[in-house]
This record gives C-alpha cells, structure tokens and sequence, in this order.
C-alpha cells in the first residue's frame, strides 16, 4: 500500500487529509507536536505511524526528514497564523513562521523527491494559501515562498508532482489558535477542510501546479493578477486590518 505523511494532522487540513487518504487506502504517517492527540488520531485509522516533531526546530525537522523519505505522498501542512501587523509580532515568532512555513516544507520535500524519483513515483502537496497572492506580512510572504518553490520544484524534478494548495478561509482551529477574531467574515467566504481536500486530490491527480479551491477564491486570485502590484498591497492590509 501507498505510504502518505501529513504534516500538521491532527487538526482542521490535515485531519480531513488524514481522513481522505486513509478512505483512499494509504498508509498514513501523522506528524504534529501533541502526542496525545496524535496517538488518538492514529488510533482511528486502525493503528498508523506517528511522528512527534516540532517543525520550528532542526531536531523536528531531521525526524520529518526521516519519515519524508519514506513516503509515497508528502503533506506538508502543518502551519499557524499571527495576529498582529508588522513590527507588533516579536521577531522570534516571525522566524518561526519562516522555519515551519519555509525551512521545513523546503527539506522535507528535499528529503522525500530522490526517494520518489527513483520509484518513479509520488509526489508532494504543500499548503499555501490565498493570502499567498495578497501582500499581506510574513504569513502572506511565505505562502508566496511556497507556492513559487512549488512551481519551480515540479518543473525542474520530472516524473514527480508537486502542487500547493491555496485554501481561503477554512473552519479550522487555525483562527482561535492565533486568537484571530473572524466573527465579522461572510459566510461566503468560508470552506470545509474537507471539500477543500477533494478539490486538492482532484487537481493533484489532474496535475495542476497550483490549486485554488472555491469559485469565490478562484475569481479573487485571478482578478489579483490583473490589479497593480501596489493597490492589491493596499486593499490586502485594509482587509487584514479588520481581522485580527
Ligand atoms: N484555516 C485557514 O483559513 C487556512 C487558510 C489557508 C491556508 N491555511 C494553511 O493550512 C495549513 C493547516 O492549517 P489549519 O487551518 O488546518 O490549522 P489548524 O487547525 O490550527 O491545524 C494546524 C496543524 O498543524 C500542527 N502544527 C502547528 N505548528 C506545528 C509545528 N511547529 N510543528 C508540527 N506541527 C505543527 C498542529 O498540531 P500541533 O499543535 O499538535 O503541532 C495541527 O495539527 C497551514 O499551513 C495554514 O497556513 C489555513
């Protein structure tokens, strides 16, 4: 059976990942900080491998290497927002992002690509987001990091594929988490995580690079591309402004 590692899934994407693939048949490794949870988690599908790591340390990156390596499937997920502007988030935390975010997706789809070259093979799914097309601080800069890393690495490894996902608003517990009061957010804007999973495993299998779930979401990034580079800046910051 196909091996899948998740990153970050014990919650929200990653949890409806770990649900998706297990209802696929995969063998699932599960990584995230809480073993408690992590040990519930795997409990549900009947026993998979778990794997405590904090992602924003070398020692957890070094184990999601490990299991990256064996994988047919990497998802990486695992990531957290911040509330607050610029210059109002300690600097610690803003590196942190950039570890989990950036650091981590990075060696993690490092480690598992020769593995899957040479079984001719698999692939990696990396979850970016929207705000990925919206300039809108460190979260917003490094899910661009990510989905440009996504397009370059799927060009230039042939006979793998490598997506990122860019979800919008998602019910998850990603918002409380970062004490992010969305109570003003339309309900038009919100996605299930699970809906957001179908739509990603149809477009990994149709071998897009890039996948944007919702029509809603879809029609933002794209008018986004046809804005200045400056007012999309602008109106992005107003809107992140209200949320937070
Ligand atoms: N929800 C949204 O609106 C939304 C929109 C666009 C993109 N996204 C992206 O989707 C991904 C998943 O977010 P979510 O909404 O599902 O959030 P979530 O419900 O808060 O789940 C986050 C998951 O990541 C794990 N995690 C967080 N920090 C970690 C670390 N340092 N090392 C290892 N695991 C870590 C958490 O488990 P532990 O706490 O046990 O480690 C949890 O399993 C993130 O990359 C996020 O940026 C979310």
């Amino acid at each position: 059976m196909p091996t899948a590692l998740i990153t970050g899934a014990t919650a929200g994407i990653g949890a409806a990942f770990a649900r998706r693939l297990s209802a696929d048949g995969f063998d699932l490794i599960l990584l995230a900080r809480d073993s408690e949870r992590l040990a519930r988690a795997a409990e549900e599908y009947g026993g998979a491998e778990v794997v405590v790591a904090d992602l924003s340390t070398e020692e957890g990156i070094v184990r999601g290497e490990e299991a990256a390596r064996r994988a047919d499937l990497v998802v990486n997920n695992a990531g957290f927002g911040q509330k607050g502007r610029f210059l109002e988030v300690p600097i610690e935390d803003e590196v942190t992002m950039l570890r989990v975010h950036c650091e981590a997706v990075l060696r993690l789809t490092y480690a598992a690509l020769p593995e899957m070259r040479e079984r001719g093979r698999g692939g990696v799914i990396n979850v970016a987001s929207v705000a990925a097309f919206f300039s809108r601080g460190t979260y917003g800069a490094s899910k661009a990091w990510v989905v440009s890393f996504s397009e370059g690495v799927a060009q230039a490894v042939p006979g793998v594929h490598v997506m990122a996902l860019c979800p919008g608003f998602v019910h998850t517990e990603f918002h409380d988490r970062a004490n992010i009061d969305m109570s003003g957010m339309p309900g038009a804007f919100w996605l299930d995580a699970d809906n957001v999973v179908d739509t990603a495993i149809r477009d990994f299998r149709r071998g897009l690079s890039t996948s944007v779930p919702g029509a809603q979401y879809r029609t933002l990034v794209g008018a986004s591309r046809f804005l200045p580079r400056n007012l999309v800046a602008r109106l992005s910051s107003r809107t992140g402004h209200k949320y937070r």
